[in-house]
């Protein structure tokens, strides 16, 4: 009798409880590990990022991607506070990637905004810290022409601190990558870059796999979801093409869109702060495409940005 009421209790905890998926890593150039997928940030702030970062490490997210610009690390860091102290997780198990906005592009400037983010965020380092854009400005935003070598030197000396584990760049095209692998003594580890099925950049994409510098793919959903736009290129969400390979693996189009990511070698950064949907896009490393399929997504490329 005591058994059968224990396994009751295990049965109804176990109901409640989410399934959490948690998302495979991939060796950066330097070493370290990065999760292959990571949870968007952009546009959520407040106590609706807090209880987002509590729900997306409850599913299994391990990695959040934020920026100074966002401003909502304060708010992302309530939520790491929070999902450590519950024991839900170490600090040691998340792998935090934070950005460096263009008005500190200044080599001394570099460290000191980097320590503005780990105070807003509650921590001792980050696991990622990248320079937003190749575009440096002064505060009244006018451009400041600082070179990339001499905002690099600055976060090379972030990583010597410990307080990066790890040194990338955002927004940069091929010829700035080389121009930095070439002048410096650390590499980029990563280029995050906006990448979907719209607008590929299949040439730069394969440009930074053969530099050994991982791509993270932002905008991963592109016009698949509304961007505002009366007139948006395919595919969207009820797309023919994309429904059928969904339907043949049990999935959505997004997840099929976040495969599609995964499978071409990029870490895709789906944000949400929808408890279903966050649950969704991480769910996606029980199945993959086929080459055949992945080309065939390839061909809605029509190089278009959601930004342009
Ligand atoms: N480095 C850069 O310059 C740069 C630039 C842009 C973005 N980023 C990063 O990349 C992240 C993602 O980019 P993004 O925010 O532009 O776009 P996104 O992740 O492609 O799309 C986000 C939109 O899709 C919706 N959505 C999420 N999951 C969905 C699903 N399964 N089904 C249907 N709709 C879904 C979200 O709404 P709900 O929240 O309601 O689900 C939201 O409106 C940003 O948050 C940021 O972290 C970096």
């Amino acid at each position: 009798m005591e058994l059968f009421l224990l396994s009751l209790v295990l049965f109804a905890g176990y109901t409640n409880m989410v399934a959490a998926v948690t998302a495979p890593t991939m060796q950066l150039n330097d070493g370290n590990k990065i999760p292959i997928l990571a949870l968007g940030t952009y546009s959520g702030t407040g106590e609706v990022m807090r209880q987002t970062v509590n729900r997306a490490v409850e599913v299994g997210y391990r990695h959040i991607d934020t920026a100074a610009l966002y401003q909502n690390e304060a708010d992302i860091g309530k939520g790491i506070d929070d999902v450590i102290k519950k024991g839900l997780v170490k600090r040691g198990d998340l792998f935090i990637t934070t950005k460096l906005w263009n008005d500190k592009h200044a080599r001394d400037q570099v460290v000191p905004a980097l320590r503005e983010s780990l105070a807003r965020l509650g921590l001792d380092y980050v696991d990622l810290y990248l320079i937003h854009s190749p575009a440096s400005e002064n505060p009244d935003g006018s451009p400041a022409n600082i070179d990339i070598l001499e905002t690099w030197k600055g976060m090379e000396e972030a990583k010597q601190l410990g307080l990066a584990k790890s040194i990338g760049v955002s927004n940069f095209d091929v010829e700035q990558v080389k121009r930095i692998i070439d002048n410096s003594q650390i590499k980029p580890a990563v280029n995050q870059i906006e990448v979907h099925a719209t607008y590929t950049q299949e040439p730069l994409v394969s440009a930074m796999q053969k530099l050994g510098v991982a791509v993270m793919a932002y905008s991963p959903f592109g016009f698949l979801v509304n961007r505002g736009e009366s007139s948006a290129p395919p595919p969207q969400t009820d797309d023919p093409i994309l429904t059928k390979i969904a339907q043949k693996y049990g999935k959505s189009t997004p997840q099929v869109i976040l495969r599609y990511l995964i499978d071409r070698g990029t870490i895709p950064i789906p944000k949400s702060t929808n408890k279903d949907r966050l649950q969704q896009n991480i769910n996606v490393f029980d199945f993959s495409l086929t080459p055949e399929e992945v080309a065939t997504i390839n061909k809605f490329d029509v190089n278009r940005s959601v930004f342009s």
